[in-house]
């Protein structure tokens, strides 16, 4: 679908590798440029047209943001550099206040390394207690979190969708666990938003991360929602120009209201704009679109792997576009080396989820992971390559 659209898809590649970052459609490498060509001026500072013009285009974008995953308010919408960004701010600016030695907070193994790092920082700094809700068949299941949680438990901090399988975890049920129990569900939405309809509402998150350059938009710009009564008491991990309402000699401050509050120092203003470029473009095509075409063609891969004997899958039989896999005694990076030799983009190693090996049994997996732009015939040339993959030394070597 809508391959015209992309440019970098006359090169000849076939990207496979959605899951890490997406291409960009012209449309919103247009919005970008034009911003730097047309109408450059900063947010929020200026009283000057193309100054004014800015402000409204932002904000626009936030507004886009807030129906897109279906927020209350603009106000819950944070531009961040990123998913990353998005989750240190949760753990350095909320948690790190709220929590204390020995609270309890659930993740799982098969977290990528930006659900996980920050929480094991914050046990070392506070000494809050970190704990791995287990998996079962690689999947959370609601009696497993059940069993895990004490009267301890604080928060539950998990993604929506995995990098690395794809499995998408229960997370309106666990949502609602949380709300009777008073637990702080933090889900990290990296691989989710981009890929099917969220509704933050529905889906009773406290807290939601998620990055633009995953869902066509620029790199650089992240979101980081939250319930508008929880960012109230988030703590800016970032002060300075654009966020104070006045700072006095004697020491004393005051903090504009949210969003700004946290939005310090001048916004990655062209990638926000070209977000809004990306989102309006999905929203043209419809998420569940988006969802079904995905799932179709992970069905179609999976058939055709299927007449490959030497290609194990780890993820068979889970939804969505993205397909974990080896060739059979070949080392995950040697198959995407050769991968590569047929211009064919994929992702090999731990794909920063660097503790899921304890549960999958395997270190490395070759990632195939499918946007709305790929098409059966490029899984049909993908499948011809790893047929002849017994030659895959004379190439890689
Ligand atoms: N988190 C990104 C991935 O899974 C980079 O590839």
């Amino acid at each position: 679908m809508h391959r015209e659209d992309f440019e970098i898809l006359n090169t000849g590649i076939i990207y496979l590798d959605n899951g890490a970052t997406t291409l960009k459609p012209k449309c919103v490498v247009d919005a970008t440029v034009d911003y730097y060509t047309k109408y450059t001026a900063n947010a929020h500072r200026g009283d000057y047209d193309n100054s004014l013009k800015v402000d409204m285009l932002y904000e626009g974008v936030r507004d886009k943001v807030r129906d897109f995953i279906h927020a209350k308010s603009s106000k819950e919408i944070i531009f961040t550099s990123g998913t990353t960004d998005s989750l240190n701010r949760i753990v350095f600016g909320f948690m790190k206040t709220h929590l204390k030695a020995g609270d309890e907070v659930l993740l799982t193994k098969a977290e990528h390394a930006s659900n996980i790092l920050p929480w094991m920082e914050l046990e070392k700094e506070i000494g809050i207690v970190v704990k791995y809700i287990p998996l079962e068949n690689h999947r959370v299941v609601l009696n497993q979190v059940l069993a895990s949680i004490t009267d301890k438990t604080k928060v539950i901090s998990l993604a929506h969708v995995t990098n690395v399988l794809g499995d998408e975890r229960p997370i309106r049920e666990i949502g609602a666990l949380c709300q009777e129990r008073g637990i702080y569900f933090v889900v990290d939405g990296a691989q989710s938003v981009p890929h099917r309809p969220v509704d933050v509402n529905d889906l009773q998150v406290d807290f939601l991360a998620f990055s633009a350059h995953k869902m066509l938009g620029p790199t650089g710009v992240g979101v980081l929602y939250g319930k508008e009564s929880l960012l109230e008491e988030l703590h800016p991990t970032i002060v300075g120009g654009g966020m104070n309402a006045t700072f006095n000699s004697d020491g004393s401050w005051e903090y504009k209201s949210l969003p700004s509050r946290l939005e310090a120092g001048t916004p990655n203003i062209a990638g926000v704009i070209g977000f809004g470029a990306a989102l309006d473009y999905l929203m043209s095509i419809g998420m569940e679109n988006i969802y079904q075409y995905e799932c179709s063609l992970k069905k179609y891969f999976l058939s055709e792997l299927a007449t490959i004997d030497n290609v194990t899958v780890y993820n068979r039989d889970i939804d969505g576009g993205i397909v974990a896999f080896n060739i059979d005694d070949v080392f995950s990076q040697d198959t995407a080396i050769y991968l590569n030799h047929y211009h064919i983009c994929v992702r090999a190693g731990n794909h920063c989820a660097k503790i899921l090996k304890e549960d999958l049994q395997v270190r490395n997996t070759c990632r195939a992971s499918f946007y709305f732009y790929n098409t059966k015939e490029e899984i049909d040339e993908v499948i011809r390559v790893l047929k002849q993959s017994k030659d895959i030394f004379k190439i890689v070597l």
